[in-house]
């Protein structure tokens, strides 16, 4: 149960913006570097999600995210926390930085998410029958979609809606789904539907967590989709956020691979990052060098397999979930001292790096 502590973690955070970590680790950093990059190394788009006050006020966090990337996500902008803080308040202004910047530098804009069981409390607090409950998810999701028409290429319409075991999260606590409580279990398809005639030419996407290692959750996906295809819901991709650890198995990560592709749906590693800690508290976590190659390895293993077993036409792309070390979520939520991601604090290049670069070349 590895993944527990990460749920309740991010639930009771999920207002935090990242901030600064508490304890250092010294990775090797680079004077020189190469000209190969991610984004030229790869055959599909490379992402990172990115938090519009570093991009604004960062040129180091900035300069890697234009080097590297030719795709971007809103780690936290584009939720309803971000752009829907009361019933009657939509704001904008975070997420159409990021919009511009990525319009401005000719990438790919992945939208992220239009619906969550994790959300601002006053919709914990929403009162209505089950017509206002309907009137709520469908306004948002019509809101945001329809702002952004256009300038995002996809969403993901859903996140998190399975739980470990495969069964839909439903109810009122914070592991739960306050969704499908009020609306019934077929409130996913509703968004779909809500998102689709909101914005027509968008990749609608199904995102979740922990498929890697885990049949039940992945068949409850796949059956999901099939459910959409028979019934004509418009679904088109897939999304695993791949937040692994050096524990994670690379077989479960293949099978599930290779049962989500066989949908026929795009495939997107959403939020990728490596955590040292195993999703626990760990404060004697140091860097090594000896851990840093096991991380660079876990990281070819990954995009390696996608690569391989995701066939061309399936790829949407990789994303990393933030750029550097220091800006991590597993240091705001799980450990201060992890080092998670492909660069350090200062934006150079791990091993990490290059066991993505690895993977891509194989
Ligand atoms: C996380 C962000 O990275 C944090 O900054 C925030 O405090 C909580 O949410 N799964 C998801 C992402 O789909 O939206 C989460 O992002 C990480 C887990």
């Amino acid at each position: 149960m590895k993944k527990l502590p990460l749920l309740v973690l991010t639930s009771l955070f999920l207002a935090c913006k990242p901030g600064q970590p508490t304890v250092t680790p010294t990775p090797p950093v680079s004077t020189t570097e190469s000209d190969v990059t991610l984004k030229g190394t790869a055959p599909f788009p490379m992402g990172a999600s990115v938090d519009p006050g570093l991009l604004a006020n960062k040129s180091a966090y900035r300069d890697r995210v234009l080097k590297e990337h030719n795709s971007i996500t809103a780690e936290n902008a584009m939720k309803w926390g971000w752009l829907h803080p009361s019933e009657k308040v939509f704001d904008f202004k975070d997420a159409d930085g990021i919009v511009t910047f990525a319009q401005q530098n000719k990438m790919r804009v992945h939208g992220h998410t239009l619906l969550w069981h994790n959300g601002p409390t006053w919709i914990s607090n929403f009162y209505g029958d089950s017509l206002a409950w309907e009137n709520l998810m469908k306004t948002h999701i019509e809101t945001v979609a329809g702002h952004f028409k256009g300038k995002v290429a996809s969403w993901d319409v859903v996140n998190e809606a399975f739980r470990d075991n495969g069964t839909l999260r439903n109810g009122f606590d914070t592991d739960n789904s306050i969704w499908a409580a009020k609306l019934g279990p077929d409130y996913i398809a509703r968004a779909f539907r809500y998102a689709a005639a909101a914005d027509p030419n968008a990749v609608l996407f199904y995102n979740d967590y922990g498929q890697e290692g885990n049949p039940a959750k992945t068949a409850a996906i796949v059956s999901l989709v099939n459910d959409f295809k028979k019934r004509g819901i418009p679904i088109h991709g897939i999304g695993l956020q791949m937040h692994i650890s050096l524990s994670t198995n690379i077989a479960g990560v293949e099978t599930a691979l290779k049962e989500l592709t066989a949908t026929g749906l795009k495939i997107h590693l959403s939020e990728l990052d490596v955590n040292m800690s195993n999703f626990q508290k760990n404060p004697a976590l140091r860097y090594s060098d000896a851990l840093a190659q096991q991380q660079r390895e876990k990281y070819r293993q990954v995009v390696s397999a996608y690569k391989k077993l995701v066939p061309a036409a399936q790829q949407f792309g990789i994303t990393n979930w933030n750029v550097g070390d220091g800006d991590s979520w597993i240091r705001q939520l799980i450990q201060p001292n992890d080092w998670p991601l492909p660069f350090d604090e200062g934006y150079a290049r791990k091993p990490a790096w290059f066991g993505m670069i690895d993977g891509l070349k194989e």
